[in-house]
Order: structure tokens, then sequence, then C-alpha cells
């Protein structure tokens, strides 16, 4: 069949993500990729880089911008999940093993075979399956799919096969889409083709077709805060043209190299391998050249360890400062200090196979700290004396005159690369990694060995290259020359490498080995070959832990949120650093579609572009413009040719942070200015982190002053395991989508609040009707849960605020810029806490009617909302978090029986016992707490009649006002039926008040 797209069909089409998006299975998807951490497909271009946006994620939004919402939503969503391969039949291909035909038949019902199978011999199987296959006669029987049988049938059968387990756990078996590109998608095209009008027969082919028809030509996306470039990259491999911008030239780096690299084609790929062969080559041969890291007996340096050293001011001995004399576990090696009282110092012995208890107590070194977060301390003994100094004091910290903290440490000058013999702070190597092939030809065998003096002098030989070597160096570019620069609050990066070390310059953070090694790399570079070196920079620097796990690791400077500085680290021998500058990437070939790459500020775009999708950063999220100069100081001087138009500089005071009006005043310049270069149908889409409380009224001010107004709005949970055990400040994603406002729309504050009221509910019940309707498609599984309902109401309420230029007279692009006097609640704020609370009002669990529902308490209302969510599985921190602030629960904790992140939990009756009764509760006094109290009296068997007396107690005017008994009945009956799974006790205690206060005799 052929069939023309028509260019501008769609035009004006709402797009679908303006009307639906499955963000509970989207959520599984980003969660599944964020946990791949190295197998993520940028990643090792710069797995430094903080806060990549999950590629799934940016897929969905692209599709979502991109294809239409049509009448029939439920078809609309199946081809969607089709498109991002979530469907039953993609899973067959997702699935880490696919089943032979004979697993398929022992365990179907089908009812003729021969439908889709060819037997050999002919007729000896019955005609229906399922076979028993321990019959003997089968014994030899082959069966094959017949050739006929199209890719679609095949999967059907095949995915019947499949475990029906929830989405998250199958998504947790099954590879990622990604994964599988090359022929997931095979067949699906005529479904996708039939119900859009199509003739792709790839992804790329739709979104050419698509882009044909709502902008008549191929979508070009922009992303002016590119970051790692996950957006535009995702765009690419789907086939847009894209332009990315950042500021920071790093960003741009990673995103130029997500294109060139990981998107290059097949041929560029190849050239790419030898030239990082060539470049292992050429640096071995330059340090084997020094004879630096071998021991003349045929053995290789691995790792060099390294530690501090400094005076006890106390007993007057040199100490090495290790937190752990433990090197490695597997080999059951230690460090040990032996005294040479003579010199006041420690040799260092290094022991292999040691005892058990031998690795115990090397687990204390010499430094120890006060609590978790307390201050370090030196901690030595000399015969029977313990001496124990604060490392404060070892540095000689003072408070200055204008309260802040120096201290005796040299600054370090620029052309210093190692402490001076005279410094407090020393460095010291302290054991030395060997390895050999073994004798056998396979594998390698390793050694850690204690430094001899001939590793002494191959260390006075590395000193010597760099102090001859240094100023040239500097001055080509090939090491840095770059101050440091700290940073601002809250994290001040880069304090503690001055107030801690005297570090003064980048280079400070590399020892002579590493400024060697990188250096040499540096030099010998082009653009491409830049990406190992910085992978090595992360790998192998001072901040550089060395973890003495089983594999023996050498750590990422930046696998720490902070640059903060540590006592002992692992340097890479030039051998070991091969495996960095050898690193293979993954490829998805892009060279088809156009890409630019810009180092411009997000407000000085000025190329036209369909779709804007912008990841900007938002609150005290990651500083990139701090700690970022740690790779910029080694490419700023001499960068190739590709990133040489670019500022090697982080251009601070450009930098969009924080929350406040400068932040605000950044974002709408930024915002307003892609909004001018989107032609009039065109889509925005602003993800950003949720975390405070005020972000909807920021966002509508953005949103307003920019020209722009709110069309839908998402919220994908994305973070990671680790994040989620640090405990309860979950993340999660908020996706706003936004087209132009068009016209001058004016509107008063009293009709608002019946159009919001209007559209809350509409969307409210349109989700709450696609759960319904795509039931047969979602089995026991919901499309939305009631968070996403709630995001999808606040969304209808900004989309019918953020439509109107004036309200009440006031021309709202001047509202949103106007300053803000601190404490002042601006009209801005005021309309969307009204609009806000307009869709919490929407939002009431069933069985409570909405009249005694409006006299409820906000943290009544949490309570049981968040039951209702318990009772259907939610276990979320993130939900009592979002509820807490829709409610506006002042502190939710008191309520929680387990913050624990994915294992949250309400109190129970008998849990809360008497507490949250007095006056500074949020439930204080109320109905809910009241019921609560006597579910769990009747838990604990008091009498009927008391608990009915201690009740007409605790409610207030309990006799004076009949609805407040009425309330009791229903909470009570409520309780009653979402406690039945989970606490049945509890939950015949309720149905026994219920029964107890409607049969009650009054007066
Ligand atoms: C949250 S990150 C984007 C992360 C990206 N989506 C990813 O997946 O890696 C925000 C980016 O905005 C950049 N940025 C900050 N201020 C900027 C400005 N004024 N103009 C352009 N980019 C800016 C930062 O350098 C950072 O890369």
């Amino acid at each position: 069949m052929s069939v023309h797209v028509t260019p501008f069909a769609l035009k004006d089409a709402p797009a679908l993500i303006e009307r639906l998006l499955p963000v509970q299975k989207l959520s599984a998807e980003a969660y599944k990729e964020q946990m791949a951490v190295q197998g993520k497909t940028l990643t090792a271009l710069g797995s430094y880089w903080k806060g990549r946006k999950p590629l799934i994620l940016n897929k969905a939004c692209i599709l979502g911008c991109l294809l239409p919402a049509t009448a029939d939503a439920v078809r609309d969503l199946e081809i969607f999940e089709m498109l991002m391969a979530m469907d039953d039949e993609s899973f067959v291909v997702r699935w880490k093993r696919c089943p032979k035909p004979k697993e398929i038949l022992a365990k179907l019902s089908i009812e003729r075979i021969t439908d889709y199978f060819v037997v050999e011999p002919e007729e000896i199987l019955e005609i229906a399956a399922p076979v028993d296959w321990s019959n003997p006669e089968y014994a030899e029987v082959k069966v094959t799919w017949r050739e006929d049988i199209s890719e679609l049938e095949r999967r059907r059968l095949e995915a019947q096969m499949l475990p029906r387990a929830p989405y998250r756990d199958r998504v947790d078996q099954a590879q990622r889409p990604e994964e599988v590109l090359e022929t997931v998608h095979n067949h699906i095209w005529d479904a996708v083709n039939a119900h859009l009008g199509t003739n792709a027969q790839s992804l790329t082919d739709l979104v050419a077709q698509l882009g044909l028809m709502r902008f008549g030509h191929r979508p070009k996306l922009a992303d002016t805060f590119c970051g790692s470039g996950q957006i535009p990259f995702e765009a690419a491999r789907l086939g847009c043209d894209v332009y990315a911008s950042d500021l920071n030239p790093v960003a741009c780096m990673l995103t130029w190299g997500a294109f060139n690299i990981v998107g290059g084609s097949e041929t560029s790929r190849e050239s790419l391998a030898r030239d990082q062969l060539d470049l292992v080559g050429r640096i071995q041969a330059d340090v084997q050249k020094l004879g630096v890291e071998s021991d003349g007996k045929g053995w290789r340096a691995k790792v060099f360890l390294y530690c501090m050293e400094a005076r006890c001011p106390q007993s007057g001995w040199t100490v090495p400062l290790l937190p752990t004399r433990v090197v490695h576990n597997g080999q059951r090696v230690i460090a040990e200090l032996v005294p040479d009282p003579i010199h006041k110092r420690y040799s260092i012995q290094i022991r292999t196979g040691v005892s058990a208890e031998e690795m115990a107590a090397a687990e204390t070194g010499t430094l120890g700290r006060e609590g978790k977060f307390g201050e370090a301390y030196l901690l030595h003994q000399v015969d029977e004396t313990i001496y124990k100094t604060k490392i404060s004091t070892l540095r000689g910290d003072y408070q200055k005159p204008d309260g802040t903290v120096g201290n005796r440490l040299r600054l370090w000058d620029k052309l210093d690369f190692m402490p001076r013999s005279d410094d407090l702070l020393q460095e010291r190597l302290y054991c030395v990694q060997w390895y050999q092939r073994k004798k056998s030809g396979k594998g390698e065998e390793y050694e850690f060995r204690s430094v001899t003096k001939e590793d002494l002098r191959r260390e006075q030989v590395v000193q010597g290259y760099i102090h001859e070597h240094l100023a040239k160096w500097q001055a080509e570019g090939w090491v840095p020359d770059m101050r440091i620069e700290v940073g601002g609050p809250p994290r001040y990066q880069g304090l503690d490498l001055v107030r801690a070390r005297g570090w003064t310059h980048w280079h400070h953070l590399f020892n002579p080995r590493q400024l060697l090694v990188a250096g040499l790399v540096n030099q010998y570079s082009d653009a491409r070959l830049k990406f190992p070196l910085t992978q090595l920079l992360n790998s192998s620097s001072k901040l550089s832990r060395w973890l003495p796990d089983s594999a023996g690791q050498v750590k990422g400077t930046f696998d720490n949120q902070a640059l903060n500085t540590i006592f002992n680290y692992g340097s890479r021998s030039a051998f070991f650093a091969a495996d960095l500058l050898t690193m293979t990437y993954k490829n998805f070939d892009c060279s088809s579609v156009q890409k630019t790459v810009r180092n411009i500020p997000a407000d000085q775009i000025d190329t036209p572009c369909d779709l804007f999708i912008t990841d900007p950063p938002y609150g005290d999220a990651v500083k990139y413009e701090e700690i970022l100069d740690f790779f910029i100081a080694w490419l700023r001087r001499n960068p190739p040719t590709e990133f040489a138009d670019w500022v090697w500089d982080s251009r601070r005071s450009l930098a969009i942070k924080g929350e406040d009006e400068d932040f605000r005043r950044s974002m709408v310049a930024a915002y307003k200015r892609m909004t001018e270069c989107m032609p009039e149908n065109g889509i925005q889409f602003i993800m950003f982190t949720h975390q405070s409380g005020s972000i909807w009224a920021d966002m509508a001010n953005i949103v307003w002053a920019s020209g722009l107004q709110v069309t839908a709005a998402w919220y994908v949970v994305t973070e990671t395991e680790s994040a989620l055990r640090q405990g309860s400040n979950v993340k999660g994603t908020v996706l706003l989508v936004l087209r132009k406002r068009r016209g001058l729309q004016k509107t008063t504050r009293d009709d608002l609040a019946w159009e919001i009221q209007e559209e809350v509910q509409k969307q409210v019940d349109s989700l709450a009707g696609l759960n319904q309707e795509a039931k047969g498609l979602y089995r026991d599984e919901n499309v939305f849960e009631d968070a996403d309902i709630q995001m999808a109401g606040y969304a209808a309420a900004l989309r019918v605020l953020t439509r109107y230029a004036v309200i009440d007279g006031r021309d709202m692009t001047a509202e949103a810029i106007r300053p803000r006097v601190k404490g002042e609640t601006t009209f801005v704020d005021s309309l969307i806490v009204f609009a806000v609370d307009t869709a919490n009002q929407c939002l009431v669990p069933q069985g409570i009617p909405q009249a005694h529902w409006d006299r409820l308490g906000g943290a009544e209302r949490f309570y049981l909302k968040l039951l209702d969510m318990e009772a259907r599985g939610a276990k979320t921190l993130d939900n009592y978090q979002n509820f807490a602030k829709a409610f506006k629960v002042h502190d939710f904790k008191p309520l929680l029986a387990s913050q624990k992140a994915n294992d949250a939990r309400l109190k129970s009756a008998v849990e809360f016992g008497r507490a949250e009764m007095s006056e500074g509760s949020e439930l204080h006094q109320s109905v809910l707490r009241s019921v609560l109290y006597a579910v769990m009296e009747l838990v604990n068997n008091v009498d009927g009649n008391e608990v009915l007396a201690h009740l007409t107690l605790n409610i207030a005017n309990y006799y004076g006002d009949m609805t407040q008994r009425e309330l009791a009945v229903e909470l009570a009956d409520y309780l009653a039926k979402r406690l039945a799974g989970l606490r049945p006790e509890e939950a015949s205690a309720a149905r026994v008040l219920r029964e107890l206060v409607k049969n009650q005799r009054l007066g």
C-alpha cells in the first residue's frame, strides 16, 4: 500500500502528550535505564556527568509531541506503547530468551498446530496443543515455525508465554528497548500506519512523516540546556534535526560526542578504534622510555597508592594519614606501620595473605572521625602513649578578624606540582600494585608490594620530568595553569581544595605521575580522543578513591557530589589507563540528520525550531558551573578545532541558578527567546525535578512572562535505587507541556473559578475514564495512579490560568515579572494557590461525599486519601510528599509509621495510640482522629459504651451538630472498607464502631 502523507495535515492537531502519557510504565522504564549505570548509552563518553535525563523518557516526550491525539484515546495509547516497545509483542524481543516451538506447544492451547508450525514427521501429533512431550512416540518429532507466519502472529503467540507479572517486574527482567532497537518494532508498522495514515517502516520514517504532517518538514528539535546531550541525542536517533546548546563547554563537548561518536557512522567508529589504540601505544612507549612503570623483572605497575603524611605536633613523629590500613580485601593485604624511633617516622610494610584478625585490626588506620560527619583527627601510638590531634590543629586553623577561617598551610604556586619539603602536609607513595602475565600465558597475576628504593628512584624520575616540562606544558595547554575559583553557597565547590590542602590551581589536584600520563594523552589527542582524556582525569586524580574491595578499584573523582579532598588515593599507571583510553562506545548511526552544537547562553538562540525540550537548572541541584572547571582547566588553552569556537570558561555569572528573582528573570529571558524562535504550532516542553513547594508559582510566572501557556503536566519517577536508599528525598521529574499563548484573552477571577473547576473535573474524569477503558490493555494495572491524576488536575488549572493575558484588568505578563517583595503574596501566587486548591477539591476519594470532604482539614484529607492509595498498593514516599503539599499538611511525618522511600506507610489506629490528640497536632480535635482513637480502643477490647462515651467527648459539638455524627459514621465505614485488606482487625473494629454510632440512642 502506498500512502502519501500530506504536509501540514496535522498542523493544528493536539499532541498525544497533551492528552495522555503512560506515566506508570514510563517510570518503570526510566528507572530501569537509570539503574543500568555504566550500561547507559552515553555514559562511556563522560561517566562523571550528573543528572542525565533517561533516553526513554526523552523518547516518550519527543514522540508524544509529534503524535496526534485522535478521537480514539485508547488506540492512541496502544499505538504509543507499541512505538515505545511497551506492548506484549515487543516484550517477546526484549525478553532474554525466546521460547522454542516445542515449549509453546507444551504450554499453550492452540486449536490447530499446523496453523503455525510445520511438524515432522507429519500427522504424528494431535491436531491441537498442548502437547505432552513425555510421550515416547514424540521423541523424534521436529517442530519449526511456518515460513508464511507473519512477525506479528508469531510474536502474539510467543507473548502468551511471557509471565503474567506486573509491568514493573516485567521491565526488571527484560532488556531495554534500545538494546534491541534493530528488531523490536518489526511487528508494529501495519497497525501504526493504519492508525496514523503514514507509511513508515521505522521510527525515523515515522518521525520524518509526522514532522511533515505537523510542520511541513522533518521536525527540528532544540535543547538550549543540553548538558550531556541526552535529549538532543535521542531526538537525532529518532530522526529529528537537532540544535543543542549549553553555556558550559564540557556539556557541549559531551553533546558533540553523543552526535559524532555514539551517533557516528560505522566507518568513523572503525577509525576511532584504531586511533585509540595508537594513542595508547604512543603513551605507553613514552612512559616505557622513562622506565618509571616497570620493576625491571617483567612486572608492570597497575596502581600506585599514595597518602598524605603530617608531623604530629604532640609526639614529633611524622605519621602517614590513612583512614584504613587495609589495602585489598580479596588478597588480604594490609599496610603495617613499622615505627622508626630514630627518625621518628614509620616505614610502611605491605603484607599479603594476613589472618582475619589482622585484617580486622587493620580496618583502623591513623585517621579517625568524631561521628559520621565529625571532624577528622590523627591518631597514633608511641610506646604506651596514644596521641590524638585534630586535623584542623595540624593545619593550624584559626579565625580571621573577618570571621572566616585561615590556617598555616602554604598556598601552592602555579609551578608547584608536589609539596615542598617544609610543607605541613606531605604526600607519600605507600604501596604499588604490580602485575604480569601468568606463566601459563592465560590472564594476569597481581601483587601488592611495599615501596622500595628503586620505586622511590622512579618517583624522582617522574618528578624530574614534570619539573622540567611543566612550564612548557602549561604554556602549550597540555596541563592546566588555571586558578581554582571557589564556588558560592550552598556547596562552595573548590573551597576544601584550597583550605584543606593549599592547592590554588587545578593541576594541583594531580600528582606528577597523573600529570605525566594525562599530559601526554592531552598532547596526542584530537577532539574524539578528548573523551578518554576526561574519563582518565576523572579516574586518576588526587580525589580518586582507592577501594580495597575484591576488584581493587580506583574510583572516579565525581563519584562524590562534591570536590572534597581525601587522605589516600589511587593513581593509575599508563598501562592501567589503557582501559579507559580504549573504551568502546555504543553505536547508533545518526549521521543522516542535521546536528548543531553551540556554546551560548540559552537566551541567545536564534535558530528557528519546531520543538523545544529542555531540562533547565532548577533549585540547588548540581552546580555544573562550579564542578566542571576540573575539566575546563585541561582543555581551555588548546582545544581541538571542533571545540575551538567555544568559550572555555564556565561563565558563572551567566549560569542560571537558584530559585530567586535572578533565576526567574534569566529563565524568562531564555524561554521568551525560545518562544520567539518557535512556529505558531510549535511545542515547548520543560522538565524539572520537583522539589520545592513554590515551583508551581515559579513555573507559572515563567510560562506567562514568556508568552506560553500550559497544556499538560505529567510526573515521572526517575530516581535510582541508590538515590532511593539515601532515604526520604524521593525525586521525580515534572514534565510541563507548553504552547504559544494566542491572542489577548481576558477574564475575571470570578469567571476563572468556574472555568478552572470545570476543566479540572473534565481532566480528572477523562483520565479516570481512560483507566477504565484501558483495562483490557493493562490487565489489573492502572494507566494513571492518583498522583498522576492530581498532577494532571494541576495542569488543567494552569491550562486555564495561563490561557489568559489579562485577569481582572491586570496584564499577566507584567505581573509575572514584577519583582517580589519578601513575604508578599503576589497576584500570581494567589491565583496559583487558588487554582491548585480547586484542583485538590476535585480529588475526593470514593466513598466520601463532597460536602463532607469540603469540611475536612488538610491532615484528615491527607490521611484518608493516602489510605485509599495504600489500599491499592501504593507505597512510595513521594506520594506522601506530594499529597502533603497538596493538602497543605505542614508536617506529615507524625502521621507515618514508615518513611522508607519505597515502603512508606501511614500509622494504624493502634500505632497512633494516644498520640496526635493534643493541640500541637494537625489532627487535633478532628473527627477522623477521634474515630481512629475509638478504633484503637475497640481493637484493645475496651467496652463499646465506654468507646462511645470517649468518642462523644473527643468530637467537638457532637450533640449540637448532627453532621459531626454522620461524618463519624462515614469515616468509620470508609476505614472499614479501606482497611479490609490491609489490617483486618482494625477494619472489623471500624465496622463495629460504625454500627455503634449508627445505633446510638441520643437524648
Ligand atoms: C539540568 S542540566 C541539563 C541536563 C541534561 N538534560 C542531561 O540529561 O544531561 C542543565 C544545564 O543547563 C546549563 N546552563 C545553566 N545556565 C545556562 C544558561 N544560562 N544557558 C545555557 N545553559 C545553561 C548547565 O550547564 C547544565 O548543563
